[in-house]
This record gives C-alpha cells, sequence and structure tokens, in this order.
C-alpha cells in the first residue's frame, strides 16, 4: 500500500505513519516551510510545496496535487492535517481512495472552519463530555465521507482547548496506524473493514490495543 500524505502544518500524524513504517511515497503540502516537510525529509520521504499562489486558482493547484500523487503511484491518500477542501479537479485527477483524519466524533464538530483548535474551542462551547477520532472517506462534501474509523476521547473538567488537543491527538495516532493497518489488511475484492477503536458496545480490533 503507497501512501500519500497532505499536510499543512505541524505533521505529528504524518511521523506517526512514518514511524509505524508504513511506505509513504509522496509528502505533499500546501504551505511551505512547515514541521511537517522537515519529518518528510528527516525520513528520507520525497516531499513537495503545492501553494495555490503558483497556480491560476485553487482548482488548478487541487488538480496539481491529483496529478502528483497519481505520477508517485500512491493507492491512498491520507488527510493528515491537511486544512483546505479539496475541488473536484483532484477527484478527477487522483481516482484512487483518500481517507481524513478529523479530531472530533464526526458528524459533530466538522464542517466548515473546523480544523484544529477550533474543533476542540467548539467541543468545549457545546459543554460536550466526549469527543474523540474519526477516520473517514474523503468526498467533495466536506467531513460527510463514509466513516471508517472512530475513537472516543473524554472531556474532563478543567480541559482547555489544548488539553483536550493534546489528549485527542495521542488517540489520533493511535486510531491512524490501527485504521492504516487494518486497511493494508484488506483482501483486495473485499470491502473496506470498519475499526471501530473504543467506542459504543463493538468489541475493538485487535489492532486498537497495539
Ligand atoms: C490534527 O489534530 C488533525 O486531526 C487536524 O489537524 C491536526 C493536525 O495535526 N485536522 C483537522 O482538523 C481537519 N479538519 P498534525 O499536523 O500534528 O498531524
Amino acid at each position: 500500500m503507497r501512501l500519500g500524505v497532505l499536510v499543512s502544518g505541524r505533521g505529528s500524524n504524518l511521523e506517526a505513519v512514518l514511524r509505524a513504517e508504513f511506505e509513504v511515497a509522496i509528502v505533499i503540502s500546501n504551505r511551505p516551510g512547515v514541521r511537517a516537510l522537515e519529518a518528510a525529509a528527516a525520513h528520507r520521504v520525497r516531499w513537495v510545496v503545492l501553494q495555490v499562489s503558483d497556480f491560476a486558482d485553487a482548482s488548478a493547484r487541487d488538480a496539481a496535487i491529483g496529478e502528483a500523487l497519481s505520477s508517485a503511484g500512491v493507492d491512498l491518500a491520507l488527510l493528515a492535517g491537511y486544512d483546505r477542501l479539496l475541488r473536484p479537479s483532484y477527484f478527477s485527477a487522483f481516482g484512487g481512495r483518500t481517507i481524513n483524519i478529523h479530531p472530533s466524533l464526526l458528524p459533530a464538530h466538522g464542517g466548515a472552519g473546523m480544523v484544529g483548535l477550533a474543533v476542540h474551542r467548539s467541543v468545549l462551547d457545546a459543554d460536550d463530555v466526549e469527543t474523540g477520532v474519526t477516520i473517514h472517506e474523503v468526498s467533495a462534501d466536506l467531513d460527510g465521507g463514509r466513516i471508517i474509523a472512530q475513537s472516543g476521547v473524554p472531556v474532563r473538567p478543567g480541559d482547555d482547548a489544548e488539553t483536550l488537543a493534546a489528549r485527542v491527538l495521542r488517540a489520533e495516532h493511535r486510531l491512524l496506524v490501527a485504521t492504516l493497518t487494518s486497511i493494508a489488511r484488506e483482501r483486495p475484492e473485499g470491502t473496506p473493514r470498519a475499526s471501530i477503536c473504543g467506542r459504543g458496545s463493538a468489541p475493538a480490533a485487535p489492532e486498537c490495543t497495539q
């Protein structure tokens, strides 16, 4: 399974994927100089910056992202802290599967503007007692693609957005590695297997405890 990872910033989810030794064929950032690119370079992974200012418009840039993934032979694209909506031109240029990791239990606290700390502020403003992580298929509908896996995380009294983000981030890294492991094991002719870690009454998949 050859991965392509789209990033915009810190890159801790990318690092979790690299540490777990998945094959990352290319890292693509929409912003120059971000920490995620240092992580890619440290692991000797090819990286490229495709920023909208270098293209006619965002649609042309997104087509270039899709083309870069296709020419790198990527099977599965992962949005790991990628902070922009992908236009239809992306999906025309890249025919593989694209998944996203989101730091809440979608459909709660998803949609426009729900990126990074804004998500955790929204959870705290809503007085939720549980939040979590969602990994889902990416479609043209923002945060609306089929859910592949979720993991719950408690909201603790006294949490602020930063403490909550740090707790959720640890769960993100675990769920991401578990889900990629699960996807890599799928039979080619099989349908995607949902791996639900730590939610509801469903028994946890073995990967969730690793
Ligand atoms: C992560 O919390 C990720 O779930 C979130 O941005 C952070 C990126 O951290 N993504 C979104 O909010 C997407 N809607 P990272 O760069 O350290 O992986």
